[in-house]
């Protein structure tokens, strides 16, 4: 099957992105089922958010009105932009309390699974956050450490944002939650972060993260597990740097996955930024 080729939706001189009806319909699809699969297993502050936005269950939210309650709680906006943008564009926009968002919806055989983030991952997987003031910061202080550092070393940055931000666990009173968007918005994933026996979790290491590659095209093979939310902005604290160039002297750890072919895998290459 040819790779369906995705193309970013420009909004109308008011602002407005147009949608069809059938990919209101994949939406209504997604988040149906996502919010019964998030049920008990995503953390307290990510169902706060969840009620905070109140997404419509029948139609792709309007960006507008997502921004309206991400700036009253945190001061932040979401910002539909191409599927990939320039890595400098990415870290500029949230420096500056911008979440770059996919603008476009996946089709329907790619419901489960899509490689490129689309907007039900954005929107549904990591705004909800983005109405914490600690995971907002986290995500501000990232970028402004991403804008300082190589293009190299913004990759090796990269697997602390993969840990935490897509990936990450959380540890509760309630036993472990799902904190990372990229599992909240994985019908799958959602259900194999917590309750499969095969991936292994461990409480998040910085160090330890940051000497971990991973795979973008697969379930995780290991899940890091933060110890409270505020924990998040310790991690980028002004030992980052010292970390970093650790990490790089001890080199990798051997990968707990199999190889992909080169092109495949992200980590490697810095072209365009697309979370
Ligand atoms: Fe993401």
């Amino acid at each position: 099957m040819t790779k369906h080729v995705y193309v970013a939706r420009e909004a109308d001189e008011n602002g407005e992105i147009h949608y069809s009806d059938h990919e209101h319909e994949t939406w209504s699809i997604l988040i149906k089922r996502q919010k019964e699969a998030i049920k008990g297993r995503a953390c307290e502050e990510y169902l706060k958010g969840i009620e905070i936005l109140d997404f419509p269950e029948d139609r792709i939210p309007r960006w507008q009105d997502i921004n309206e309650k991400l700036e009253k709680a945190t001061g932040w906006g979401v910002e539909p932009v191409a599927a990939v943008i320039p890595a400098l564009d990415f870290f500029n926009l949230l420096a500056n309390k911008k979440f770059p968002a996919a603008s476009f919806i996946r089709i329907r055989e790619e419901l489960d699974y899509l490689e490129e983030p689309d907007l039900f991952h954005e929107l549904f997987g990591h705004c909800p956050l983005l109405t914490n003031q600690a995971y907002a910061d986290f995500m501000e202080r990232y970028a402004k450490v991403a804008l300082k550092v190589s293009a190299k070393q913004r990759n090796q940055l990269f697997r602390l944002f993969w840990f935490t931000i897509e990936f990450g666990l959380i540890k509760t009173s309630e036993g472990l939650k799902i904190f990372g968007g990229g599992i909240l918005s994985s019908f799958e994933e959602t259900l194999y972060a917590l309750e499969s026996k095969v991936p292994e979790r461990q409480p998040l290491e910085p160090l330890t993260a940051l000497r971990t590659p991973f795979r973008i095209d697969i379930k995780q093979p290991v899940y890091f597990i933060l110890e409270n939310i505020n924990q998040l902005y310790s991690v980028l604290d002004d030992e980052i740097f010292n970390l970093m160039d650790k990490a790089k002297e001890l080199g990798d750890f051997p990968p707990k996955f199999e190889p992909k072919p080169k092109k495949k895998n992200l980590e490697n290459k810095e072209s365009g930024y697309a979370y």
